[in-house]
């Protein structure tokens, strides 16, 4: 992540009284690479069963029903389009699936295949209802998309191989497999591909209660002494993400061991946490630095993306995948036609009046 140059702005705390600190924290909302040891023990709280995974139930059931029919019909699930903000357990919930379907699984990346053939590489080596897993699949080459296409409606694929006049067209038959693809960006898939999607599985943010479950899962399962109290502190600030809890609870437990004396109690969260510039609505510095740009450089917007990316110094799209979810799902902010609006929650967060203008531009009226 990069730092913000208004570092002044994004060391604010939670009352609008600047800190004077000249660093922010690293952000910890979850768009920053993991250490080598964070990637092991994230292996290690990865749910393997339905059963683990705790909340999103509606779509849960959904899925069982679906996963329970194709079963039954010794056929494969329908292609799955899984979405939502990073961290919220995309990549866990196709594992389950597949498991769940007791079926292999392949996992690869739109980014990684960067021609038809790697495609092709990937699906000749599946065996009847397999699971393809296609990560940022928004990030697909249209070439490869195109030939995506026909392998997922009638399980053929048509791969040219050669050039110009010597050019041959390889005709391959698939096994009938199951696509699920995740993304964080559904504006971003083309509309012939997500039309091709049997089943849409919209990810959304996790209550409080659901966020307490995970973080005590966590902590038995990394052997992080914990009370409920120091749970549900740590719960509430995580933006209702399982990655962020997942992270502060490590953070937190660095602190409970050098500060106090290794459990973690309420008051343990809180000062870490405090530390950590992860403010009681689980804001972070970065997610203040965007609300004070929004309202003293912009007057409260509207703003568009990229004006505000650049006055934040943070690239837009991750401002729009990973901060501005939260900020919209916490009321402080707007998507509106015209750009990005502060609301008055905003202002009132901010400890500052907010202006008297019509209400659209609020976004109330969009
Ligand atoms: N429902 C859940 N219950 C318990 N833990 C969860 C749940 N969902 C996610 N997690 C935890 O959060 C971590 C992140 O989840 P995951 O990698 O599946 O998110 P993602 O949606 O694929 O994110 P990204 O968009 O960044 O790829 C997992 O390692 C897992 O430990
Ligand atoms: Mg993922």
């Amino acid at each position: 992540m990069m730092k913000s140059p208004n570092s002044r702005n994004a060391s604010i705390t939670s009352k609008g009284q600047a800190r004077g600190r000249g660093n922010p924290a690293p952000a910890i909302s979850g768009a920053g690479a993991l250490s080598p040891q964070e990637v092991t023990e994230d292996r290690a709280l990865r749910p393997t069963r339905v059963e683990d995974f705790v909340g999103q139930e509606k779509l849960k059931e959904n899925l069982g029903i679906f996963v329970e029919a194709a079963r039954r019909r010794g056929d494969a699930l329908d292609h799955v389009l899984l979405f939502g903000p990073p961290g919220l357990g995309k990549t866990t919930l196709a594992y389950i699936l597949a498991a769940e379907l007791g079926v292999a699984i392949r996992a690869t990346s739109g980014p990684v295949m960067e021609r038809p053939g790697d495609l092709a590489a990937v699906l000749t080596q599946m065996t009847d209802r397999d699971v393809l897993f296609i990560d940022e699949i928004h990030r697909l080459q249209p070439v490869v998309e195109e030939i995506l296409y026909p392998a997922m409606e009638d399980y053929k694929l048509d791969i040219v191989i050669g050039h110009g006049a010597g050019s041959q067209t390889l005709k391959l038959t698939l096994p009938k497999f199951t696509l699920i693809g995740a993304t964080t960006r559904t504006g971003l898939i083309t509309a012939p591909l997500r039309s091709r999607f049997g089943v849409d599985a919209h990810l959304n943010y996790y209550q409080a209660s659901e966020m307490v479950r995970i973080v005590t899962r966590s902590a038995r399962l990394l052997g992080i002494s914990i009370d409920a109290a120091g749970a549900e502190e740590i719960g509430r600030r995580a933006r209702g993400t399982p990655r962020v809890a997942n992270r502060l609870l490590r953070r937190v437990r660095d602190f409970a061991q050098v500060k106090a004396d290794g459990r973690i109690t309420q008051s343990v969260a809180e000062n870490a946490l405090l530390a950590l510039e992860v403010d009681g609505m689980g804001l972070d510095p970065m997610d203040r630095s965007i609300l004070y740009a929004l309202i003293d450089k912009f007057h409260g917007g509207p703003v568009g993306l990229d004006t505000l990316s650049v006055a934040v110094s943070e690239e837009a799209g991750t401002l729009s995948d990973v901060y501005e979810p939260f900020l919209i799902q916490s009321g402080l902010m707007e998507r509106t036609p015209r750009g990005r609006v502060a609301t008055v929650m905003a202002y009132q967060y901010l400890g500052r009046e907010a202006p008297q203008r019509a209400p659209e531009l609020f976004g109330a009226a969009q």
